[in-house]
């Protein structure tokens, strides 16, 4: 692939590396880096990773990048570039032939580099781990689980409502996602609070690039998944509620059955990556909601809006910044070329954000005519596999957070989370309950 198509972007290619000369961007007319994936050392960086993390500021850095130098590259995390317009991103999430998962689609990866099916994994070997976890979200599956995470969530936040408030990132959403991970998995109830320990801490060794960390907590979320991995093969269930005996179920594309230490990657994967986003989403949406009481009350007193303004929520606070892929062939967008080996990461909240796509995008617009169009779970073969339950998951945790409230506001500092995410990780909330219920 010489040239990415972006249809839809502002400028044309030469435009844009004119406007990357004004930033004193030098155009890259060969890489003279050796070997496969390295920079070379006198390459500069269009920019840094913003160390405050505040969500405005790197939004305003997103813009400005957006608009002046679309292509970018940083020397941060390694070095990678970054794209920020939703046509380049949808272009290469949708193209997984140049812009492959299996290399490094994480920045900053796994500090061990472990390879896990599906996020990093090609088609066509990634493709018997997604059919399997598909079959498992399922309309009439997802309606079995709505009445289970109704109540989740209702006790869950009575713990919260009993104090007078609460973090609604790390108590409530950390141990709300930690059930629906449960019950999507049929895990054991006893598990659910071991695995929001544990996913926590593995989640923040990541973000810390802590290593030792990384692997102490990845040890238990891989026992959870071998325990989970060999009682199903004692004991499988139906393939379409049970995702340990749909992915026992599949095999490759020449008919043989699936690597057991494959098989049990998927599971440990199936264990985190829905534990990471709702937290985050819960923070932006409660932080959004107790900036703009109106729109709080108004949700409240007509919860059938629900639905749209959680998509607008998801469009506005995806808290995604750091899902990559690396080109596996030399790639050449906006005047700028990437070599064979190097990561790009597809800022999904950038996308989001983007005025060519979204006008007025950094407001709350209730019922876009487009916002099906969002980049929140990703596009392309490994758009988010837990999409219908992560919304499902947050329509109900918002309802009755505005059911059981009359009110609620932040009543302390707000934390921001590091790269690979974005977006607010402690939101601390003063509840004032509902006297209807
Ligand atoms: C609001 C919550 C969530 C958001 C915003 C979100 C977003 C995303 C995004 C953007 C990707 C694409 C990664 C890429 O392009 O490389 C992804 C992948 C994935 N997500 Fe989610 N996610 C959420 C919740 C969940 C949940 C609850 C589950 C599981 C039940 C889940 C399972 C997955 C899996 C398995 C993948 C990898 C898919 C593949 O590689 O084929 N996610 N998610």
């Amino acid at each position: 692939m010489e040239k990415l198509g972006v249809p839809g972007s502002v400028l044309s290619g030469n435009a844009h590396v004119n406007t990357c000369r004004r930033l004193d961007i030098e155009p890259q007319k060969g890489c003279p880096g050796g070997a496969k994936g390295s920079f070379p050392e006198n390459r500069k960086s269009d920019f840094h990773i913003d160390p405050s993390n505040n969500p405005a500021v790197l939004h305003a850095q997103f813009d400005h990048l957006r608009s002046t130098c679309p292509l970018a590259f940083t020397l941060d995390k390694g070095g990678f570039w970054l794209l920020t317009r939703y046509a380049d991103i949808k272009a290469s999430a949708a193209d997984h032939n140049t812009f492959i998962s299996s290399v490094k689609a994480v920045v900053p990866s796994d500090p061990r580099g472990t390879r896990r099916p599906p996020l990093n994994y090609d088609p066509p070997n990634h493709t018997p781990y997604r059919t399997a976890l598909d079959r498992t979200l399922r309309p009439q599956r997802l309606e079995r689980l709505r009445p289970l995470l109704e109540k989740h969530a209702e006790e869950e936040l009575e713990k919260l409502l009993q104090r007078g408030g609460g973090d609604i990132c790390t108590e409530f959403g950390a141990n709300y996602a930690a059930w629906v991970e449960t019950e999507w998995l049929n895990l054991d109830h006893a598990s659910a609070p071991v695995l929001a320990e544990t996913a926590a801490r593995w989640v923040n060794a990541w973000r810390q690039e802590d290593a030792e960390n990384v692997m102490k907590y990845s040890t238990r979320l891989y026992d959870i998944a071998r325990a989970l991995f060999a009682d199903r093969k004692d004991n499988p269930r139906d393939t379409a509620s049970d995702p340990a005996t749909s992915l026992l179920a599949e095999q490759d594309e020449k008919g043989e059955p699936l690597k057991e230490e494959h098989l049990i990657g998927a599971l440990r994967q199936s264990l985190v990556v829905g534990m990471v986003a709702p937290p985050l989403m819960l923070g932006g949406i409660c932080n959004h909601l107790s900036e703009d009481q109106e729109l709080q009350q108004r949700l409240r007193e007509e919860p059938g809006l629900i639905g749209p303004a959680v998509e607008e929520f998801i469009r506005l606070y995806v808290p995604y910044r750091g899902f990559s892929r690396t080109v596996s062939s030399k790639v050449e967008i906006h005047g700028r070329i990437i070599r064979p080996g190097q990561p790009v990461t597809m800022t999904y909240a950038a996308g989001n954000r983007d005025p060519q796509v979204f006008p007025r995008p950094h407001e709350f617009v209730l019922d876009r005519p487009n916002i099906s169009s969002h980049l929140g779970f990703g596009r392309g073969r490994h758009r988010c596999a837990g999409a219908p339950l992560a919304r499902m998951a947050l329509q109900i945790a918002v309802s009755v957070i505005l059911k059981r409230t009359e009110r609620f506001e932040v009543n302390g500092p707000l934390q921001f989370v590091r790269m690979p995410e974005m977006g607010i990780m402690s939101c601390p909330l003063r509840l004032i309950p509902s006297m209807a219920v």
